[in-house]
């Protein structure tokens, strides 16, 4: 089946599915649930609802870019402020699993109510493939597997999951994107994890903590995007390191930046990022952000380590 005809296909499946009732679609700017909303609008046009929920765990700007992009598209979409929810669950848990939890938990609460308000049956949502075998085989808990994990959407919050990519994997969901007019700024988007920076802060995710490696992310980004990895993220470890400023001794945070190069990121290898652009990334790092005092280069291929930390 080439791009035309999935593309097709998953209209009139959408448009079946939904019939007349509306839907909601969980749009996070990613290319996965991009597609997904301009497939879902392409079926059911108004009766599609798009909600961007800004959990206080995104990039720079990212809810602003997002919604000026689907604008230009003619899609309206409505920015939700639910940071506060999102950091109280958070609040004070340190295990990995137990944040993706918290964090899937807020999410289906803070959509759940949005679809209910809009009187809509369906979620519309940009599962792809890998999401699936990851969650099944044990890896992770993303938080956008609901059923594969047990979880019955409709018992639960009230509404039916409709997830049209469930069957590709990234790099084809890019050419359904680009098939579909996206621009490439949506297309070639590096993957971003759901739980957004939640996922690059070992231990708490505090306000502070998100703020600090929001910053770092941004510097790796700029860096980084002449190379155009699959993948460039920085992860702000739960220790200190000791530094020096003014001949004194301070303690202060631990950077690691990882990019890696895959396919479909089920494996991955580390980039090879020149000397002068890490050196540089650390020198900018420390200088624009003293409460870092060392930066390191992950040098891991997945596996055995997965791309994210948690
Ligand atoms: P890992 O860390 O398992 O990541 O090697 C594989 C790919 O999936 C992304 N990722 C996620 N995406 N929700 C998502 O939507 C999640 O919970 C999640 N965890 C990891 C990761 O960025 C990489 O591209």
């Amino acid at each position: 089946m080439n791009q035309e005809q999935f593309i097709n296909q998953k209209i009139e499946e959408i448009k079946a599915i939904v019939g007349s009732e509306k839907a909601v679609s969980a749009l996070s700017g990613g290319v996965d649930s991009s597609v997904c909303t301009v497939l879902a609008h392409r079926a059911i046009k108004d009766r599609l609802r798009v909600i961007f929920i800004d959990d206080g765990l995104m990039r720079e700007n990212e809810p602003q870019e997002v919604s000026q992009i689907f604008s230009e598209l003619g899609i309206k979409v409505e920015i939700i402020d639910a940071k506060d929810e999102f950091f109280a669950a958070l609040r004070g848990k340190v295990d990995p699993e137990e944040k993706r939890k918290a964090f899937r938990d807020v999410f289906y609460k803070v959509f759940g109510r949005q679809v209910i308000n809009s009187g809509a049956r369906y979620l519309v949502q940009g599962t792809i493939a890998a999401d699936v075998i990851e969650t099944k085989g044990g890896v992770k808990t993303q938080h956008n597997i609901l059923e594969q994990i047990g979880i019955d959407p409709e018992k639960g919050y009230g509404f039916k999951v409709v997830e049209p990519l469930i069957t590709l994997f990234k790099h084809e969901v890019r050419r359904v994107a680009e098939s579909l007019g996206l621009p490439e700024r949506i297309f070639q988007r590096m993957p971003f994890p759901g739980p957004g920076l939640a996922t690059r802060v070992i231990g708490e995710v505090t306000p502070q903590r998100v703020a600090l490696i929001r910053q770092v992310t941004q510097i790796v980004e700029e860096e980084t995007s002449s190379l155009n990895p699959f993948q460039a993220f920085a992860v702000l470890l739960n220790d200190k390191g000791t530094g020096i400023e003014k001949g004194m001794r301070k303690f202060g945070n631990i950077i690691i930046i990882r990019s890696v190069e895959s396919k479909d990121a089920m494996t991955a290898e580390p980039s090879q990022v020149p000397w002068e652009i890490l050196l540089r990334m650390a020198k900018r790092i420390t200088v624009e952000i003293p409460q870092v005092v060392r930066v390191a280069y992950e040098l891991t291929p997945k596996p055995p380590a997965t791309i994210e930390y948690i």
